[in-house]
């Protein structure tokens, strides 16, 4: 196998190969999602959702990212690994957004970093950038401002936004971003993005238009089971096999049936 780099994304754009990309938080699946052969691995802040169970990512702190991320590193062969700067270490200014940058690279061994936002957050992207250090962008809905549009509905429905999104888009592509990902966006919209740039558009609830899909690994797993959006597939039930298997557990614990004679020294 051949490690996926950013300039490999860039080629896959240009020769029509949809880009495939899931999350990760720790070892274990980043091992299991890189062998499968998954393109790009994203340690989310999702991980504030699913690993840590708070509301929002906004709770999820600099250092918990960094050692989700060194956890999917020491996972991973193949797969391009992109860590999210997390709420807070990126928005207050330029230097302190690279300082975050830099400590994901260092103490995680991550290859790159992904960020929410267009022209609020442009000095902090060049300055990334300046350093070295790949970035994916990340327009529509940015989660880390959930406050701000009080909801999780679709973004840039409307003229206004959907024109501020075509410039983000545009203005991420100049800056030098790698690639960017588009959440929750009209499936037109975003193709209409994804045919304006050379850099890859990957989508998630932002329909086939784009160069490639993302979703959380825990959602396409089935492992959670309260969040129901149109845009997720589900490959598994494991919410419920797991539950099965507790259940099946437990049930053997209290009738003595395990462990049976062979399952002892
Ligand atoms: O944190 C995350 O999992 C993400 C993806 C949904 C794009 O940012
Ligand atoms: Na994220």
């Amino acid at each position: 196998y051949k490690r996926v780099t950013v300039k490999s994304l860039t080629e896959m754009k240009a020769n029509a190969e949809k880009i495939s990309m899931l999350t990760a938080y720790d070892f274990t699946m980043a091992k299991i999602i890189d062998s499968a052969g998954i393109d790009v691995i994203l340690v989310g802040d999702s991980a504030s959702n699913v690993m840590a169970g708070h509301e929002t990512t906004l709770p999820i702190t600099l250092d918990q990212m960094i050692y989700h991320a060194g956890s999917v590193v020491r996972g991973v062969d193949r797969a391009l690994v992109v860590v999210d700067l997390p709420f807070g270490s990126y928005q207050s200014d330029p230097k302190e957004a690279l300082r975050s940058a830099i400590r994901i690279m260092k103490e995680s061994g991550a290859h790159t970093v992904k960020l929410e936002g267009g022209s609020e957050v442009k000095d902090s992207i060049k300055r990334i950038l300046n350093a070295g250090i790949p970035v994916m962008g990340h327009l529509g809905l940015t989660p880390q401002s959930i406050y701000k549009f009080g909801t999780y509905t679709v973004r840039a429905k409307e003229e206004a936004e959907a024109n501020k999104l075509k410039e983000d888009a545009l203005m991420l592509e100049k800056l030098g971003c790698f690639a960017l990902v588009l959440e929750k966006v009209p499936a037109a919209l975003a193709q209409q993005v994804a045919d304006s740039l050379t850099i890859p558009v990957i989508g998630i609830g932002a329909g086939s238009g784009v160069d490639g899909q993302v979703l959380v690994s825990h959602d396409m797993f089935g492992m959670t089971h309260e969040f129901n959006p149109r845009f997720l597939r589900r490959y598994m039930n494991l919410y419920e096999d797991m539950g099965k298997a507790v259940d099946q557990y437990n049930k053997d614990v209290k009738s003595k049936d395990f462990p049976n004679d062979d399952e002892q020294y």
